[in-house]
C-alpha cells in the first residue's frame, strides 16, 4: 500500500495543565526540531482531551480550560500549524469508532498488567472505583495513533508500554482480518537529563500538585525565584567543601539547557558545563553563583518562547480556528483508515453493493422457494 511507506510522526499530550520545562526538554523541544527538519511525510499533534476526561469526569472544566493552555504553549515552543496538524481528540470522533473495535481484541487481564495504567491507578487511589474508561485507555491510544497510520510516535519512557500495546492490536487485528493497520514505533528523548527532568524539589517528577514546576509561561521572575530556591547538593553546606553533581537537580537542569554559547554570555570564566562541574565536586563553588547562571539560562530559553506566547493570546479565536482546521483535517485522515478497517471487519454494509446484491439474489431465491412449495401444498390439499 502506497501509504504505508509514508513517514507519519504522531504524539500528544493530555490537557490537565499548562506545559513546563520538562514537557519542553522531554517532548516539544525535539517535535520542532524534528517539523523542521522535512523528515516526514506528515506530522499530527493531538490534545488528548478524552484521555484527559477518562479520570477527571469530576473535573471538565479543568480539560476544557487547558485545551487552549496547551494549544498556547506548543504554539509558543514553535510548533507551526502550517507544517503539523495540530487538533483535538474529542473533535475527530473516528477515534472511538476504532476504540469500540479494538476493545474486543484486548482482555481485561492484559489492560490491569500495563505497568503505566498500573501506577497511574496506585497514585490516583481509585480503590474498587476504577472508572472503565481509564483503564482502557491504552486501546483508544492504539486507536490514536493507528487512525494516522503514524509509524513513528515521539513519547517518553512511560509511554512505552502504550506502544507496545497499541502494536499488540495491530497485530491481533492484522492476522484476524488481514493486512490493516499500521505497526508503531517509539522514539525516545536523546539525552539522560531530557528523559526525566526532576522537579525544583528534587523529586523524582515535576507535577503542578506539588509546586515544583517550571511552567514555559512563567514570568523572568518566577523563573529566577522558583531556581534560586532550588534543592541541590544537602552534603555542600560550606562552599568550600566538594560538591555533588549527580543527583543534583541544578546540574540536571544545566545539562538538559546549558550551551557553550551560555557560558560564553553569562558565565565566561568557565569553558563549558564540564569545566564547572569539575570546579563544584572540587569545592570552592557556591550554589549560588550557579542558580543565578542556570536562571540566566533558562530565561534566555523561555525569552521568545514567551513572546511568541503573547502573540498567540491576544489572538485567543485564531488559535480556536487552527485547532479547528487541524482537527477537520485529521478527521477527514482518520475517516480513509475507518473505511479500510469497516471493509477489514465488514462492517462496510452500505458501500457494500455485492454484498447487497448476493443477499438480495438470496432472498430472493428463499422467497420464491417458499412461494413455490405455498403453492404445491395448497395444489396438494385441494
Ligand atoms: N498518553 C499520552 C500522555 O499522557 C498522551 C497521548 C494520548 C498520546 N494519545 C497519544 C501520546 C498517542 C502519543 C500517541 O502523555
Amino acid at each position: 500500500m502506497e501509504e504505508q511507506k509514508k513517514r507519519i510522526m504522531l504524539t500528544g499530550d493530555r490537557p490537565t495543565g499548562r506545559l513546563h520545562i520538562g514537557h519542553y526538554v522531554g517532548s516539544l523541544r525535539r517535535r520542532v526540531e524534528l517539523q523542521n527538519s522535512n523528515a516526514f511525510d506528515e506530522c499530527y499533534i493531538m490534545i488528548a482531551d478524552t484521555q484527559a476526561l477518562t479520570d477527571n469526569s469530576g473535573n471538565v472544566q479543568k480539560v476544557r480550560d487547558n485545551v487552549i493552555e496547551v494549544a498556547l504553549d506548543y504554539l509558543a515552543a514553535g510548533l507551526d500549524p502550517n507544517k503539523v496538524t495540530i487538533f483535538v481528540q474529542s473533535r475527530v470522533p473516528e477515534l472511538f469508532e476504532l476504540t469500540c473495535y479494538y476493545l474486543d481484541l484486548v482482555t481485561l487481564s492484559r489492560l490491569e498488567r500495563n505497568p503505566t495504567v498500573k501506577s497511574e491507578l496506585q497514585m490516583r487511589q481509585f480503590g474498587e472505583s476504577i472508572p472503565a474508561g481509564f483503564l482502557c485507555y491504552p486501546v483508544s491510544q492504539a486507536a490514536d495513533i493507528t487512525a494516522f497510520d503514524a509509524n513513528i510516535v515521539p513519547v517518553g519512557e512511560d509511554q512505552a508500554p502504550m506502544i507496545e500495546q497499541c502494536n499488540e492490536i495491530v497485530h491481533k487485528f492484522n492476522s484476524l482480518y488481514g493486512e490493516t493497520l499500521t505497526h508503531a514505533n517509539i522514539m525516545l528523548p536523546e539525552n539522560e537529563a531530557s528523559r526525566r527532568l526532576p522537579g525544583t524539589d528534587g523529586k523524582a517528577k515535576m507535577s503542578k500538585s506539588l509546586g515544583n514546576c517550571i511552567y514555559l509561561s512563567d514570568d523572568e521572575k518566577t523563573v529566577t525565584n522558583q531556581v534560586m530556591s532550588m534543592f541541590t547538593d544537602p552534603t555542600h553546606l560550606r562552599v568550600e567543601d566538594p560538591g555533588h553533581t549527580e543527583n543534583n537537580p541544578v546540574f540536571i537542569y544545566l545539562s538538559a539547557f546549558a550551551t557553550d554559547e551560555h557560558f560564553k554570555k553569562f558565565l565566561p570564566q568557565y569553558e563549558n558545563l564540564d569545566a564547572l562541574k569539575a570546579h563544584y565536586e572540587r569545592g570552592g563553588l557556591g550554589d549560588v553563583i550557579v542558580k543565578r547562571f542556570l536562571a540566566q539560562v533558562l530565561n534566555d530559553v523561555l525569552t521568545p518562547i514567551r513572546e511568541r506566547r503573547k502573540q498567540y493570546e491576544a489572538d485567543i479565536p485564531g488559535v480556536y480556528k487552527m485547532l479547528e482546521e487541524g482537527s477537520l483535517k485529521a478527521q477527514a485522515k482518520a475517516h480513509e483508515t475507518v473505511m479500510r478497517v469497516r471493509r477489514a471487519l465488514g462492517v462496510n454494509y452500505f458501500e457494500d453493493r455485492k454484498l447487497i446484491e448476493k443477499q438480495s439474489k438470496a432472498f430472493k431465491k428463499k422467497l420464491a422457494e417458499e412461494e413455490a412449495r405455498k403453492a404445491y401444498l395448497a395444489k396438494k390439499n385441494k
